[in-house]
Formats: C-alpha cells, sequence, structure tokens
C-alpha cells in the first residue's frame, strides 16, 4: 500500500516544490492552500500527471482545519504516514512599525498552525498504531534572526523549539517530528519580502534585497525548491528513521550552526 503524505500550503512554492517530489518517491498526495484557486490548478497539474492526489482547502491557523484536512486525507487514501507542516508568511519591517495583528498573524500561522497541524497528525498516527512523520517548514530566520525579520524569525525560532519538544513527547509513539531550514529561495514568498524591503531603502530597486541576500551563498546560487525538496524526501523516507527532534538547515551555505 502507497504511504501517504499531506503537506500545507502546496498549492505554490516551496510546498508544492514537496509535493511533486514526494510523488516522484511514490506517496498518494494530500495538497492542501488557504488559496482555492491555487489549489485548484495544482490539483489539476498533478492529476494531469497521473499522481494520486486529493485537494483539501484550509486554513492552517484554524484548528478545525486542520483536523478536517488530516480526516479527509485518511478517509481518501485509507492512512496517513507523513505530515509536512509547510505553510507559513512573511512579516517585513522594522519591529518598532509592526502592529499588533501582524503580529498576531504570523504567529498565528507559523507557530499555532504547525502545533495544530502537529496534534492533528499525531492523533491520526496514535489512532493507526503506526511509525508516524510530521516535518516542519522551520529558516535559516530559526537559526539565526535577522533585523527587517524580527517577528519572522522569533516564529521560526517557535518552530525549532516546538520541532525538539514535540519529538521529545511522540517519540513513544514511534512519531519523528524534524524540520528542514531553507535559505533564500524566489518563491512569492521572497517576491513580497523585497518589495517590503526596498520600500525601507530608496537606493534599492526591484530585486535588489533578493540579490543581497542570496549574494553571499557560498553555492553561488539561490535555493530552488528542489532542493528544499531533496531534503524533505530524505526526513520522510525510511532512512532517516533514527532522526528525531532536529531543524535542519539546507541553504547552499549562509548560516553554520
Ligand atoms: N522562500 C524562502 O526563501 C523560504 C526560506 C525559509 C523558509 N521558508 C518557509 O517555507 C515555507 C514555504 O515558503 P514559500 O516560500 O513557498 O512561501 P509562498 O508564500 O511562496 O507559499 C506559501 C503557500 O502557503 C499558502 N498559505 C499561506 N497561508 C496559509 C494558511 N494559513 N493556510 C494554508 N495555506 C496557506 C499560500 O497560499 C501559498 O500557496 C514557509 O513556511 C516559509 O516560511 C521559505
Amino acid at each position: 500500500m502507497a504511504k501517504v503524505a499531506v503537506v500545507t500550503g502546496s498549492g505554490g512554492g516551496l510546498g508544492k516544490g514537496i509535493a511533486q517530489r514526494l510523488a516522484k518517491d511514490g506517496f498518494h498526495i494530500v495538497l492542501n492552500d488557504i488559496n482555492q484557486e491555487l489549489l485548484d490548478s495544482t490539483l489539476k497539474e498533478f492529476k494531469a500527471e497521473g499522481i494520486q492526489v486529493e485537494g483539501v482547502v484550509g486554513d492552517v491557523s484554524k484548528r478545525e482545519d486542520q483536523f478536517q484536512l488530516v480526516s479527509q486525507a485518511a478517509e481518501a487514501f485509507g492512512q496517513l504516514d507523513v505530515f509536512v507542516n509547510n505553510a507559513g508568511l512573511e512579516v517585513v519591517g522594522p519591529f518598532l512599525d509592526i502592529e499588533e495583528n501582524q503580529l498576531n498573524k504570523a504567529f498565528s500561522v507559523n507557530v499555532n498552525g504547525v502545533v495544530f497541524g502537529t496534534q492533528a497528525a499525531a492523533e491520526q498516527f496514535i489512532k493507526q498504531k503506526t511509525k508516524g512523520k510530521v516535518i516542519n517548514a522551520c529558516s535559516i530566520a530559526g537559526h539565526e534572526s535577522y533585523e527587517m525579520l524580527a517577528v519572522y524569525s522569533a516564529t521560526k525560532h517557535a518552530v525549532r523549539s516546538f520541532t525538539h519538544s514535540s519529538a521529545k513527547e511522540l517519540a513513544k509513539h514511534n512519531i519523528r517530528v524534524n524540520a528542514y531550514c531553507p535559505g533564500v529561495a524566489d518563491t512569492s514568498m521572497w517576491t513580497r519580502i523585497d518589495e517590503e524591503m526596498i520600500k525601507y531603502n530608496p537606493e534599492m530597486k526591484k530585486g535588489d534585497a533578493f540579490k543581497e541576500f542570496s549574494s553571499g551563498i557560498l553555492l553561488g546560487r539561490p535555493q530552488e525548491p528542489e532542493d528544499v525538496a531533496n531534503l524533505v524526501s530524505f526526513l520522510a523516507s525510511d532512512d532517516a528513521d533514527y532522526i528525531t527532534g532536529q531543524a535542519i538547515i539546507t541553504d547552499g551555505g549562509i548560516v553554520f550552526s
């Protein structure tokens, strides 16, 4: 029986790349996104490629949506094996300017979303009495703390901490929890970060912030979704069965920890 993986926020960006790779690895895939249109178009694309796939629209920051997502995945394919808490969003700007609603939204999606997703997935794994894997989107900003990305960095540090503590609590249930920490990938998230950053620096033009952040990458190029998917593929595989509670950096050489 094929294994089943849920990837949140997989209508586009890194999540879509991860879902494509896990499909290649032989998983049945459940896509999720808050953006119905994006989800539908990715779902269509996956189906055209012959992938066994379902799509569930939902907001990861809502606990009931996350439990609904897991229950629809189990209903569609009979079980759950891997749950990737990928959905996340950025907040850009000097923290002195950050407003309460921005702070709440960032924590609600990036942190609450990961906690609810892990609760929903773990409950299903425990019910199934099977091995389970939770894989969280952290970031280099979960290891290093960046100016202009203070709130975002705080949410990703929280994800790294929760990866450690949930791994400790869930090991006795045969559940591993790990995280992938990407560097600088040219997704719609970075398009928005770039737009915001240049507002604070009149000498910068479109693309300059992205260029500046990626200029120091040792391996000489920004990250592609496939680079991130390679790590997630490994973490989702049996080869990673002896790894839990780790937040592993994949950034081409930016942050060293
Ligand atoms: N792009 C990077 O350079 C980078 C670096 C480090 C970490 N990350 C992390 O990787 C993850 C994916 O990033 P990305 O660059 O692909 O972002 P993205 O903005 O390009 O894509 C995120 C996807 O998540 C969806 N989404 C947003 N809020 C949601 C919600 N509440 N519920 C369900 N879906 C939601 C969006 O509609 C979108 O399709 C994020 O957690 C991000 O913090 C990205």
